[in-house]
């Protein structure tokens, strides 16, 4: 070959070559592969993922919270996450930790302000307002369910996005109703086998706390000295928030401090005594809690909150919460006179309390997968296991399987790690004879039966 042919054809090879270097660092890099570029994605901090096996918690409590809803014909509403900003602001108050510090607040591409739902109230008492809710029999009962977003300091129970189940009743004042939305929020917890106790107090009208807060601010002037230093700003800013601190020097002086119940109107006297009998008739274990204010502005009278029963409620934070609104739909342009009522749960720490009460030896309610496995053997019972499945699934009955896995022992092994109390085996010789193997995993022990009666079989197993 002449010298000139030769070194043109290594100068290709080397262009080729250099070529394909190229094109695979350049994928390496789009896949952020090469060791520069790996990096581990983790949640934004306090923010967390509801991960497999916490789902049979999840899984009961969004059935208790739809079963209890259903049973007090409760509707479902279901409202945007983004919502304006302002409406946040002018329903739970400038100087509140939620308004100050916890939104998550922007601009959208337009310029508007707005924030990710800090709480369903605001935005379920928008929604009554532009869907012309005060054109329904009245009141409305409404609830709901999602997730929620604070900028909070995150710890065990408080995160920066977690989730509700909330119920408001909108347009009715009546004691009856808050006596109702706190047995709601008591059998829910109870349904799913945590016993709780409800901190209950009047904070009386908009005009009972003016006068009020005038006195509280009063005395707490004179022991301004030892007050934390957050009380200090709060005395000009929230001097509500005062009466929930958790400083021990504070709670000192708050020991004498005027007690809210001693400024209710009569009215509001009357409408409390009348919700403490309907709880007293309902059998709901409260405890009267004159410092209870609670954090958002728009609530009057009854405002509480539920705990684990004899549990510790400096440290741990509320399982729930709720209270009356009447102004807040005239504040936001409702129609004069709407007054409201509801309570938000906290889903994390209802969660946190039903493992602390399994921790305990407790029995709790969670929602257990489906206790049958399905497994196939060869070719011939794969396809008919996907018939078969199909059926099954149509006929009510849910069972597992994983079609991807051939081999017996593997499907056994993963029905076993499954804690199944029995397995359904098809294979070959199964297919012929159209019948099915039952293998109760406990004691090994297998029955043969029909493939006619295997939804009814394994219906009774389910039940069982
Ligand atoms: P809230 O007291 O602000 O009330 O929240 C209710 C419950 O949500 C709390 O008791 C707690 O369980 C849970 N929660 C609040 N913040 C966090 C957080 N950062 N991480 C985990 N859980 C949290 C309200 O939201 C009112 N909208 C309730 C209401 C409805 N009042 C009348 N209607």
């Amino acid at each position: 070959m002449p010298p000139a042919k030769k070194t043109a054809k290594k100068t290709t090879k080397k262009v080729i070559a250099k070529k394909k270097s190229l094109v695979k660092k350049s994928v390496a890099e789009k896949k952020g592969d090469t060791k520069k570029n790996k990096k581990i994605f983790e949640p934004i901090r306090g923010m967390k993922d509801i991960v497999p096996r916490d789902e049979k918690y999840w899984l009961a409590i969004w059935k208790s919270a739809r079963e209890l809803a259903r049973a007090y014909s409760y509707n479902y509403i279901e409202t945007p996450i983004i919502e304006p900003t302002q409406l946040f602001v002018r329903s739970i108050g400038k100087g509140t930790d939620v308004v100050d510090k916890e939104m998550y607040t922007f601009d959208d591409r337009d310029g508007n302000k707005v924030s990710m739902r800090p709480e369903f109230t605001a935005g379920i008492a928008r929604s009554f307002i532009s869907n012309g809710m005060m054109n329904m029999p009245q009141p409305v009962k409404l609830w709901t369910r999602g997730p929620l977003f604070r900028y909070d300091r995150p710890q065990a129970g408080r995160y920066r996005q977690f989730h509700q189940f909330g119920c408001e009743v909108i347009g009715g004042r009546d004691p009856v109703i808050d006596a109702e939305l706190i047995n709601i929020g008591y059998n829910f917890y109870r349904d799913l086998g945590i016993n709780t106790e409800v901190y209950i107090n009047s904070i009386g009208s908009l005009e009972d706390r003016q006068n009020y807060i005038i006195e509280l601010v009063g005395y707490l002037r004179s022991k301004r000295s030892y007050l934390s230093d957050l009380s200090k700003k709060r005395l000009t800013k929230n001097p509500l928030r005062i009466l929930d601190s958790k400083d021990e020097q504070d709670k000192e002086v708050l020991q004498d401090a005027p007690q809210i119940i001693e400024w209710l109107s009569q009215d509001s006297k009357d409408f409390f005594m009348k919700v403490l009998e309907y709880l007293d008739e309902l059998h709901i274990p409260y405890v009267l809690q004159p410092t209870l204010v609670r954090g958002l502005d728009y609530y009057c009278d009854t405002v509480y909150e539920y705990y684990v029963e004899g549990g510790d409620h400096t440290s741990q934070g509320a399982l729930g919460g709720g209270g009356r609104y009447d102004a807040l739909i005239e504040q936001l342009g409702g129609r004069e006179s709407t007054p409201a009522s509801g309570f938000g749960l906290g889903l994390e720490r209802c969660v946190l309390a039903m493992k602390a009460a399994q921790k305990e030896g407790k029995k709790v309610v969670t929602q257990e997968k489906p206790t049958i496995f399905f497994a196939q053997l060869g070719e011939m019972a794969r396809r008919k296991a996907l018939r078969i499945f199909e059926e099954l699934r149509r006929d009510g009955v849910y069972v597992m399987s994983t079609l991807s896995k051939g081999s017996l022992r593997a499907q056994l092994e993963l029905a076993d790690s499954m804690k199944v109390t029995h397995t359904a085996i098809l294979g070959q010789k199964e297919v012929q004879d159209k019948t099915i193997i039952i293998r109760d995993m406990a004691t090994g022990m297998q029955e043969i039966i029909d493939q006619k009666t295997l939804a009814k079989h394994l219906q009774n197993i389910l039940k069982k």
